[in-house]
Parts: C-alpha cells; structure tokens; sequence
C-alpha cells in the first residue's frame, strides 16, 4: 500500500466573509459535499490574509492552502482582493523558491451564490493535495501531532 492510499490532507482555506464563507455556507445548505479535511478559517476580507498566515499554516502541518475571495469587482471593500491578488502572486514565487510544489497554494474566486463551486474546488483541490502527498518543506516537527 503507498503513502498516498492512506493519507488524509490536512487543508486549511481561508475564506472571506462576503462572499466565499457564505458559499461554503451555502454549499452546506444544499447538502452538497466537501472532504471534512478541510478546515475554513473565516476572514473579513481576502485582503486580510498576510502571507505569514500561510507559512504558518504549513509550519503546523497543513498540506495546502487555499485562499477563497469574491470575484474581482465585487469585493465588500472594493478592491480588497486586487491587494490580495498581488500578495499571492508575489507569495507563488517565494513558495517557489522555498521549493514548495504550487499546486499546495491556491487562490479561487468564489461568490455567495456558489456553493456548488466552493464544494467542486474543495474537492478537486483535496484530490491533487492527496496525489501530492504530505507536505514536509516548511513543517515544524514540533507541530507534528504524533
Ligand atoms: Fe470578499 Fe473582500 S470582502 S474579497
């Protein structure tokens, strides 16, 4: 049996308030599925993700991350997330330079009335974390819960 077969992905999405937790809430709502490895941690807006929050989350142990947002345009803040999407795409080249795979990190647009959308990126984005296996780059052995 390989690793991968047996590993369960610990993922930790960050999601706005205004738009993508209500689509997570959403997708809840119309009972559609998402692996409970995911773990939302609610923000008020995509912009309010330091990138620090993200090597943390990998130093204790998450496999990927994943920032969720309202669709550009329709930030509650206005233009919250085009900050977030400068953040992430200077964060994407130090990940790649830390020698992190860039499937690990992603960013995904998701509105309130998708909670279909917010299920089938949870999902596919589970599926590549499992394919890619555990992440052991930026991990604190401290953090590890053996
Ligand atoms: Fe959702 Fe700004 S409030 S991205």
């Amino acid at each position: 049996m390989s690793v991968n077969e047996t590993f369960s992905p610990t993922i930790v999405a960050f999601c706005c308030n205004w738009c993508s937790y209500a689509g997570a809430d959403l997708s809840g709502t119309n009972r559609l599925q998402y692996p409970a490895n995911v773990k939302i941690i609610r923000i008020p807006c995509s912009c309010r993700l330091n990138p620090m929050f993200i090597l943390r989350a990998f130093q204790r142990g998450a496999d990927g991350v994943i920032l969720c947002g309202c669709h550009p345009g329709d930030c509650h803040y206005t233009t919250g997330n085009y900050y977030a999407r400068r953040r992430m795409t200077l964060l994407f080249s130090m990940l790649d330079f830390l020698g992190i795979e860039e499937e690990r990190t992603r960013v995904e647009w998701v509105s309130a009335a998708e909670g279909a959308k917010f299920a089938a990126t949870m999902n596919e984005f589970v599926a590549t974390i499992t394919k890619l296996g555990p992440n052991r780059r930026l991990e604190d052995l401290r953090c590890r819960k053996e």
